[in-house]
């Protein structure tokens, strides 16, 4: 008995010294100390990025345009001994964004992490019956508001020393979905944001990063996977032959927001189930 306590005892040691094991842990840990910024974070793909930054170590401060998601996400987060944080923001909104990035640097005292994950697709039909309306809209949420944000926490990140920014575009910016032109442009948009914006911050030690995903199970995508024979389309394209979960996406932003993705920038991953990404 006694034996088997000094042999525990010693594996314990070993691996708490093991250097392999300590790196492990360092890169579970490896956000602990970050403040994250995820806008449209109450649902989907962006609640699921907040989970994955959250379990790394993050302080994640959670947005959307309710105050009832808002809570209940932080609720969520909280549940799961995340250190999370929400308020109120609707991306389009000038005032709102402000107030996200003043709330945030009030009560968490920086920004490290800027998530821009919030979209909009007011319309369905011909590119060539939208309207201006249309195309204001969603340019205005989709693309101005995603770099009106970056700019806005880039002084805050430029104090910490440094910072990363992940923009979420759309496997529709390489292949524009039927029906869906003038979101479909606004996500390609993006793809040229991220490379606009990334010399530049290169040199304040800002990365700035973008994910393409594919079909995600979520509200915003309904439309598309509760229907049999939009799915069945869908499947000839993929590799996986399944929709994606929000989870897949948000692993995939933590890991771009980490020490791991340290020399990466200016850079597009597609998580699409095989799907084919060229411009
Ligand atoms: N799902 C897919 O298949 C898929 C594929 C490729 C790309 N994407 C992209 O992934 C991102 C997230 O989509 P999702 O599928 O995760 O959507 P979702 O599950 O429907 O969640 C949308 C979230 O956005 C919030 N929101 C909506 N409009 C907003 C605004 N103007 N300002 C701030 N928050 C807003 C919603 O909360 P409130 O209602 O409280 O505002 C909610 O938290 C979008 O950029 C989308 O284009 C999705």
């Amino acid at each position: 008995m006694q034996r088997a306590k000094v042999m525990l005892r010693s594996v314990y040691r070993s691996l708490m010294t093991n250097p392999v094991s300590g790196l492990r842990r360092m890169s579970q840990s490896s956000l602990a100390g970050k403040v994250a910024i995820v806008t449209a974070s109450t649902d989907g793909i962006g609640l699921a990025a907040a989970q994955a930054l959250g379990h790394r170590g993050a302080h994640v401060v959670v947005s959307s345009r309710r105050q009832a998601n808002v809570d209940k996400a932080v609720s969520l987060l909280q549940s799961e001994n995340i250190q999370a944080t929400g308020t109120t923001c609707n991306v389009g909104i000038s005032e709102d964004r402000e107030r996200l990035i003043n709330m945030t640097v009030e009560k968490c005292g920086g920004v490290d992490i800027l998530v821009s994950n919030a979209a909009v697709n007011p319309y369905f039909g011909n590119i060539m019956d939208s309207t201006e309306e249309v195309w204001d809209k969603i340019l205005s949420v989709n693309v101005k508001a995603a770099f009106l944000m970056t700019k806005l926490v880039v002084p805050h990140m430029e104090k910490r020393g440094g910072g990363s920014v992940v923009i979420v575009s759309s496997v529709a910016a390489y292949q524009p979905m039927q029906a869906l032109g003038p979101y479909s442009v606004s996500k390609t948009a993006l793809l040229g944001l991220t490379r606009a914006m990334a010399p530049e911050l290169a040199q304040l030690n800002i990365r700035v990063n973008c994910v393409a995903p594919g079909v995600i199970k979520t509200r915003f995508s309904s439309a598309l996977w509760q229907n049999e024979d939009v799915v069945d389309e869908f499947k000839k394209q993929l590799c996986i032959k399944r929709i994606g979960e929000p989870e897949e996406i948000g692993g995939v932003i933590a890991f771009l927001c980490s020490k791991e993705a340290s020399y990466m920038t200016g850079e597009t991953v597609s998580v699409t189930g095989g799907i084919s990404c060229r411009l």
